[in-house]
């Protein structure tokens, strides 16, 4: 088992959980109610996990909340999300802040609505002296999206002359990435028994720990997370080294 946090040095959980939280439409299909019911009760979940982590040594929370793929849905369950994350983020703020979450959002905000883009912007400013828990939602996230723009401002920046081309090395480009202020995931779960990662943090999961559990997101709990927080405590991380 992981180390309890409160030991500090010994604590061997992750820092850094990102969640693909998949399976609502599935959810919502076994209840045989609209997918757009299980994505409510998706939003529902948020919480309790966003509260389980402070006493399990969480500090980074990162949660895929739509992809830049999840467009090709019908527009019913496009538009349906995109007021689902308004009527989030207008709900949740005053508690998120309330309880010392810093929330920052990634990806690209070019395709969303103006009014979804003001709320994100408030909701960073409201939480950015926050420091219990760093909340990071992905939306309108793609990992090769993710890229492609970090590899744009990069290249740019060499054309500017601010950067010389031989000194762009693997520190340089995570530098430009959604993701600059934020350390590694050092776990990432997905939800629902896929086992794939669907463009999630590419870059940055390179050296992470993987759980697929079976569980659809809607019925994801506090007690999982722990469990998973626990198994990730036991594993042999090697980094590509041998241990002596
Ligand atoms: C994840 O649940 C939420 C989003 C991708 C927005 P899904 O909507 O993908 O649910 P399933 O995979 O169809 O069950
Ligand atoms: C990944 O789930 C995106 C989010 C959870 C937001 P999807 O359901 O969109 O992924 P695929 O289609 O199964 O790869
Ligand atoms: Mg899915």
């Amino acid at each position: 088992m992981s180390a309890d946090p409160a030991k500090g040095d010994d604590f061997r959980g992750p820092r850094h959980v990102a969640i693909i939280m998949d399976g609502n439409g599935r959810w919502a299909q076994a209840r045989g109610r609209p997918r757009l019911f299980g994505h409510h009760a998706g939003a529902r979940r948020v919480r309790e996990v966003v509260e389980a982590c402070p006493s399990l040594g969480v500090k980074y929370l990162t949660i895929f909340a739509f992809s830049t793929e999840n467009w090709k849905r019908t527009q019913v369950e496009v538009a349906g999300l995109m007021s689902l994350f308004r009527r989030y983020i207008s709900r949740e703020a005053k508690a998120l802040d309330a309880r010392g979450v810093r929330v920052r959002f990634i990806g690209d905000r070019v395709r969303l609505d103006d009014k979804l883009i003001a709320l994100m912007d408030h909701l960073e400013k409201l939480t950015e002296q926050n420091d219990s828990v760093h909340l990071t939602i992905a939306l309108n996230y793609g990992g090769r999206d993710e890229v492609a723009r970090a590899t744009k401002r990069l290249a740019q920046d060499v054309a500017d002359h601010k950067l010389l081309p031989q000194d762009v090395d693997e520190e340089t480009l995570p530098r430009y990435l959604d993701t600059c202020v934020l350390p590694d995931p050092d776990l990432v779960v997905r939800t629902s028994g896929e086992a794939r990662i669907s463009n999630f943090l590419l870059w940055q999961s390179a050296y992470a720990e993987y759980e697929f559990i079976d569980t659809l997101w809607p019925d994801f709990t506090a007690e999982e997370l722990a469990r998973l927080c626990g198994s990730y405590g036991d594993r042999d991380r090697r980094f590509g080294a041998v241990k002596t």
